[in-house]
């Protein structure tokens, strides 16, 4: 049996994942045209797009939630890095494949405190938050310091335009054959430019929807 498909991860997730399905609330359509795709591109008013967003959970899909399991099962990953908590969907996945790998750690960064919150209530509700340190702020500082030696695995969903300067920061901890998932890359063409070039150390393909999936090389 497998923590993912189990309760009481299961039927949080199912929770989390209806909630996530809601897109009535007004916030989204506050944006004028053109402003969502400029302020997903923007390496300095991300702060201020998020924090209009903060009540929403922003989650990747089912399908990007399973693979997420499915692969950091199969490289038996035991140190993992997330850039962007939010409501923590992507985080219970992940803590749930380093339960079933036999444990481990992941760190996660998430700028704004309430999202912080909610995503320390579903870990604990999940029974998996003992395998997860959420950092508050800014991930370009968060992720700074202190990282874990080596990384198996990696999740970037946070601000796109900053993909390129966080994966700068845990590039030389990256083991090699480490894998790394981006989120609706499209929105980074630096950072699909970057990972798409093997001369630059990595293997990468746009994989499954809205996933461009990466691999160091070495
Ligand atoms: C798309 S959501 C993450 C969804 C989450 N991975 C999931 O699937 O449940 C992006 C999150 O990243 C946070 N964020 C964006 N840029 C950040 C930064 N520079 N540092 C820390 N958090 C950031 C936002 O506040 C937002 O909650």
């Amino acid at each position: 049996m497998s923590t993912l498909i189990q309760q009481p991860v299961a039927g949080l997730l199912q929770r989390l994942f209806t909630q996530a399905a809601d897109t009535s609330s007004p916030v989204f359509a506050s944006f004028a045209d053109g402003e969502l795709q400029r302020l997903m591109h923007s390496k300095t008013e991300y702060q201020s797009f998020y924090a209009r967003l903060k009540d929403l959970p922003l989650a990747v899909s089912p399908a990007t939630g399973t693979l997420l399991y499915m692969l950091a099962r199969s490289c038996k990953a035991q140190s993992i890095v997330e850039f962007g908590t939010s409501f923590g969907i992507s985080t219970l996945h992940l803590a749930a494949a380093l339960r079933d790998n036999g444990g481990g750690r992941l760190v996660t960064s998430e700028f704004e405190a309430s999202k912080v919150a909610k995503a320390r209530a579903h870990l604990e509700e999940g029974g998996l938050l003992d395998l997860v340190e959420i950092r508050q702020g800014d991930a370009l500082q968060t992720l700074a310091v202190d990282l874990p030696a080596s990384i198996d695995l990696v999740l970037l969903d946070g601000a796109k335009a900053l993909y390129p300067e966080i994966l700068a920061l845990l590039e030389s901890r990256l083991r090699p054959g480490a894998l790394i998932i981006a989120d609706n890359a499209e929105h980074s063409p630096e950072y699909l430019e970057r990972v798409r070039s093997t001369a630059n150390g990595y293997l990468s393909i746009a994989f499954a929807e809205d996933v461009e999936l990466s691999m160091r090389l070495g």
